[in-house]
């Protein structure tokens, strides 16, 4: 039965690992998967997580199974962190949740669940997007097209292209959104922008899908949060799918949530009620571990203090990476102009570099990025930096 089954291409990003973990020589940097690494090259254990763990294991909890849409007190952190603890659409009912398998499951129930509700819509990501938003929403069944947003001159965001392709989407398109640090240009839209996109998808009654699984990694939780607040402010209805694999670093627990924004608290009711088939039939319901350490930092004073701080150490020591490899780069003598790289938002740096030049890096430095060019400035760190910034300067040249 499998004789004439072909070799699937390695995944973009995660093929990468795979690629990286196979290559002998300690001089490798792996900055292709968007994980953060502290100055020496580990991925921390927030204390705030280990605290909550600590008290879990002691409390030896029994392991039965979940709800379908996970715990309400996990259900109700993810609401506060998206929504605001004061959000009007929160008092009303007005939003559901349901704990995901990272956020990648996240945008798979939400994809599901779009496919049933209106299966001829087609499904727009931005171009460039995450690799894996046109594979998952092309493997629910949809049809996915660009729609303009990265603008290689100016490396900022082509808003009247992007205005101009929200312009033509039928009623009804499914339009996925970066909430903030988009993947992977590290382009993000102002307040402004993001105000005339919501006007358009009112307009055009087009299905707004928010995708945030950087929250806090640009200026903070709140901060990050301005697109979500902004549709939620509309009185529109849409899908917003997050993730804790980055802000708690917890990558491997795949922790993360849908939520949709309904009309009322009776529409509220029905889609959850919808969503819960989707993932029954998917998974039956979500692992309990990650959900609760997370529930567990968030519903403590303390410790949600503790985390924001680990979360903010993190955001200044990527921007200090940003701010590092521009000078290590200009160090060189490099021609090219990399200064534009301290401007991104979010862990990742659209560099410019050519495939043939990623290339290079790997066969002659063993450092690993995306094909697209794209790095990630969190795996950076006091010891690569210079070695990373002499291969981007070799490989320009
Ligand atoms: C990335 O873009 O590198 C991360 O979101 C990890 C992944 O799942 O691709």
């Amino acid at each position: 039965i499998f004789a004439a089954v072909e070799m699937a291409p390695r995944d973009p990003i995660l093929g990468l690992n795979e690629a990286f973990n196979g290559d002998a020589r300690d001089t490798k940097v792996n900055l292709g998967v968007g994980v953060y690494f502290d100055d020496n090259g580990k991925i921390p254990l927030l204390a705030a997580v280990k605290a909550a763990e600590e008290t879990r294991l002691k409390a030896a909890p029994p392991r039965g199974y979940q709800p379908i849409e996970g715990p309400a007190a996990y259900n109700t952190a993810v609401q506060n962190l998206l929504f605001g603890k004061d959000s009007d659409l929160l008092a009303a009912g007005r939003v559901i949740t349901a704990q995901a398998i990272g956020g990648t499951g996240a945008l798979k129930i939400g994809a599901d669940y779009l496919k049933r509700l209106n299966p001829e819509a087609k499904v727009y990501i931005s171009n460039p997007s995450w690799e894996n938003h046109r594979a998952l929403f092309e493997a629910a069944g949809f049809i996915v097209e660009d729609y303009a947003y990265y603008d290689a001159g100016t490396r900022g965001v082509n808003f009247a292209g992007m205005k101009a392709d929200l312009n033509k989407m039928a009623p009804g398109s499914v339009v996925l959104l970066h909430a903030c640090c988009h993947n992977p240009t590290g382009a993000d839209m102002s307040d402004a922008q993001w105000a005339e996109v919501v006007g358009i998808c009112q307009e055009r009654g087009l299905v707004p899908f928010l995708d945030m699984a950087y929250q806090g990694f640009a200026d903070g939780i709140d901060a990050d949060a301005v697109a979500i607040r902004a549709f939620s402010a509309s009185g529109l209805q849409f899908f917003a799918s997050s993730s804790f694999s980055k802000n708690f670093s917890l990558y491997g627990e795949r922790v993360g949530a849908l939520s949709v924004v309904t009309a009322s608290k009776e529409e509220s009711a029905r889609v959850l009620s919808q969503v819960k088939r989707v993932i029954r039939t998917n998974y039956s319901n979500p692992p309990i571990h990650g959900g609760a350490l997370v529930a567990a930092v968030l519903a403590s004073g303390e410790l949600r203090a503790q985390w924001e701080t680990e979360l903010a150490g993190m955001r200044d020591r990527i921007r200090a990476m940003r701010a590092g490899l521009v000078d290590a780069i200009k160090a060189t003598g490099c021609a090219q102009d990399f200064s534009f790289v301290a401007q991104q938002r979010g862990m990742f740096s659209y560099t410019g570099l050519t495939a043939a030049q990623v290339e290079r890096m790997k066969e002659e430095f063993g450092i690993y990025a995306v094909s697209t060019g794209r790095i990630c400035l969190a795996a950076l760190n006091t010891k690569n930096l210079d070695y990373v910034a002499k291969a981007i300067a070799a490989v320009t040249k």
